[in-house]
């Protein structure tokens, strides 16, 4: 089985065709890893000290960034360190913003940025739940914020200064993970998206969509005989590289790995190349019926 795309690219702004620009599109749509071995997301000489974990709350998993209000959270750092935590991110939210521009200039119309994170702890450590470990394969959905439809499209680059590569997991496709799962999930109870959301618990209407998500999420990891024989295939994602992925479609895990960066789009399945490929249109197929 084929998952990585490998594109020889190795600037944040390559010049490409829009011949170029289509087949990653569709690439990206079905299901590849847009891998970018070639680039590098390089720290500035005074960065090099936020390469620590002790820059993490603890708490968190990340230590996050928001584009938009430009606030740093989930991190133990104050005064200059936090400042310079938060001008390394907004760079990377920066440059991703371009580069998934450049490389998926359709997208223009309907993305949107969503948080960045810095992960500076071992992703091999102990997680607090089941739920929230993501060294077991998952697709990603949102407990807290529903997506409504929307594609989760991320890219991550690996930062790590020891030249270790970070090490994921992906699994059987999203055509053979839904009809697996889908008769196993009940329909969400009448009423319980305008309860979500009145007592705060969803930011916004957990649709029926969402309800789907976070049921193949939380069964597809809470499932151990699943996650121990299901197809898997190892990807090793070398230091000083970059990746990009649909994480709502292909099922991942990271078993470890150190100094990653990360930056999450959205986009509305109308804005996609082919609307067809998305999660919603594959599970609105097998359901028979409209979930937004
Ligand atoms: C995830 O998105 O599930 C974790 C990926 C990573 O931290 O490498
Ligand atoms: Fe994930």
């Amino acid at each position: 089985m084929q998952i990585l795309k490998t594109l020889d690219i190795s600037s944040w702004t390559p010049p490409l065709e829009s011949d170029a620009t289509k087949e990653y599109t569709h690439a990206l749509e079905s299901g590849y890893v847009a891998f970018l071995p070639q680039l590098n997301f390089e720290l500035a000489e005074n960065e090099r000290r936020l390469l620590s974990p002790q820059w993490s709350d603890g708490k968190a998993k990340n230590i996050s960034y928001d584009p938009q209000t430009k606030l740093v959270k989930h991190t133990s750092a104050l005064g200059t360190d936090k400042e310079a935590i938060g001008q390394m991110m907004a760079r990377y939210a920066d440059y991703a913003n371009k580069l998934v521009l450049t490389l998926f200039p359709n997208y223009s119309k309907g993305i949107r940025i969503g948080r960045t994170s810095y992960r500076p702890v071992e992703a091999d450590g102990r997680s607090s739940s089941v739920r929230k470990d993501d060294r077991l394969l998952h697709v990603d959905a949102f407990a807290a914020s529903p997506v409504q439809g929307e594609r989760i499209l991320r890219i991550f680059s690996n930062i790590n200064p020891e030249g270790k590569p970070r090490e994921w997991v992906l699994g059987e496709s999203f055509d053979m993970l839904a009809p697996r799962f889908l008769p196993k999930i009940p329909k969400p109870f009448p009423g319980s998206s305008w309860l979500l959301k009145t007592l705060g618990i969803t930011k916004g209407k957990r649709t029926e969509y969402d309800h789907y998500m976070l049921q193949l999420h939380d069964q597809e990891k809470l499932d151990t005989h699943y996650q121990q024989t299901c197809p898997k295939t190892a990807v090793s994602l070398p230091a000083s590289s970059t990746w990009i992925v649909y994480t709502d479609l292909v099922p991942h895990a990271v078993k470890s790995g150190q100094y990653c960066l990360e930056q999450t789009f959205y986009l509305p399945v109308e804005s996609m190349q082919e609307p067809a490929l998305s999660p919603l249109r594959k599970l609105e197929r097998l359901v028979g019926r409209k979930l937004v």
